[in-house]
């Protein structure tokens, strides 16, 4: 980090380190270069920022999309459009006529209702929409209970029981093409273990579906590689061959099978940290609050997940160290990013780093009490 920038820059900011993200790319291509079946898919719900998406489609990754909004984006930092799955509980008809507009490669239907109608909005236009259903494999991802999403009580796909009855619903539908069926089972799971056990549940239900002669060209195993928000130094890139040995090993792949995943969080969490200045450092009753110039409105991950992300002092990393809470300037007592954080003594107008904010940070930011969104460089 060029922090002699940084010093002339409006905060707060992300900054994305576009060679990281280069490398982490790289890591995944010479992880999965044995296996020309699989297919990454970027998922853009984590980041959209400019240059970050540019390199992911340069990269040549395809895009998992979930609303209107994302495919255009997608769309416009090039993209192909047959690289482009969308999923979602609650696609609108706009949504979905772009879509078919477009040729995307696949609707990931979640629920029976969707299909009648993505077939009614196919049949308009004279289209054959290609879909895939997404099923609730009911595993447990061990992971915080906001981003869980493969248990039987989650609003999310279709329940198990539910797929051979959505399959024949759609080879009986004129406009209707299936061609895979899709999982994904939560966000930041480092237990591995959770991908293993989906292997299974996908391994039982093809054998069951094959019994009643139905091949599924696709299988789309979602997305969810957690990152190391600890340490991210000393693991800046996830073990991304540790966690496609686990898919190549257990799963039962036919001939013409095709594998997708759908990566957001591990491709680009390490590469963005959010930049912000030290406002004041106030002696509390019990405690030292340091105040900074971000809030929960430019990183909602701690209010809202109760996340936590390394803080650095850029302008003082040698400063003798104490104990602090890390607080924005919001009007809500979430508003904290960190509660009796050890850390080099800052003083104001210090720079802070708010390390692994590349996901879910810039693009979750909101205007509450009518704040500026942050900007961001990428270099
Ligand atoms: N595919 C589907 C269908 C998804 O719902 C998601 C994430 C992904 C792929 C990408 O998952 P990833 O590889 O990024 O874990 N805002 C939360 C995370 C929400 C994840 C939503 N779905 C956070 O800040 O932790």
């Amino acid at each position: 980090m060029n922090i002699s920038r940084f010093a002339l820059c409006e905060t707060p900011f992300y900054y994305y380190n576009l060679t990281l993200l280069q490398q982490t790319l790289d890591s995944i291509t010479a992880a999965t270069a044995d296996s020309p079946n699989f297919h990454v898919h970027y998922a853009l719900k984590a980041c959209v920022a400019h240059e970050v998406l540019q390199i992911i489609a340069q990269h040549g990754f395809g895009a998992d999309c979930v609303s209107g909004g994302e495919i255009e984006m997608a769309h416009q930092h090039g993209f192909a459009a047959n690289d482009i799955v969308f999923a979602g509980v609650g696609k609108a008809d706009w949504e979905i006529l772009r879509a078919l507009d477009l040729g995307i490669q696949c609707f990931n239907v979640e629920s029976l209702p969707e299909l009648e109608i993505i077939n009614e909005l196919a049949a308009r236009k004279n289209l054959v929409a290609r879909v895939a259903f997404r099923i609730n494999p009911n595993v447990d991802a061990h992971t915080h209970a906001k981003i869980t999403t493969g248990l039987n009580e989650n609003k999310f796909g279709l329940a198990l029981e539910d797929t051979l009855p959505a399959i024949r619903r759609a080879a009986s539908l004129t406009n209707i093409q299936f061609i895979g069926l899709h999982f994904h089972i939560g966000s930041q799971i480092t237990k591995l273990d959770s991908y293993r056990e989906l292997c299974i549940r996908i391994n039982e239900l093809q054998s069951s579906l094959e019994e009643e002669g139905i091949f599924v060209p696709t299988l789309n195993v979602g997305g969810g590689l957690g990152v190391n928000y600890t340490a991210p130094d000393t693991e800046a890139i996830p073990d991304f061959a540790s966690y496609f040995t686990i898919f190549k090993q257990e799963l039962q792949l036919r001939e013409g099978q095709s594998v997708h995943f759908e990566l957001g969080r591990s491709i680009v969490a390490q590469c963005g940290s959010l930049i912000s200045r030290v406002l004041y450092v106030k002696e509390g009753h019990s405690k030292r609050f340091v105040i900074v110039d971000a809030g929960m409105t430019d990183l909602i991950r701690p209010a809202m997940y109760g996340s936590t992300h390394q803080i650095d002092n850029l302008s003082h990393p040698e400063a003798p160290k104490a104990s602090f809470d890390v607080v924005g300037p919001i009007c809500e007592s979430s508003d904290v990013f960190a509660t009796d954080y050890v850390m080099p003594t800052p003083q104001r107008g210090d720079l802070l780093a708010f390390r692994s904010a590349g996901a879910y940070g810039e693009i979750m930011a909101s205007q509450y009490n009518c704040r500026r969104l942050p900007g961001h460089i990428a270099e």
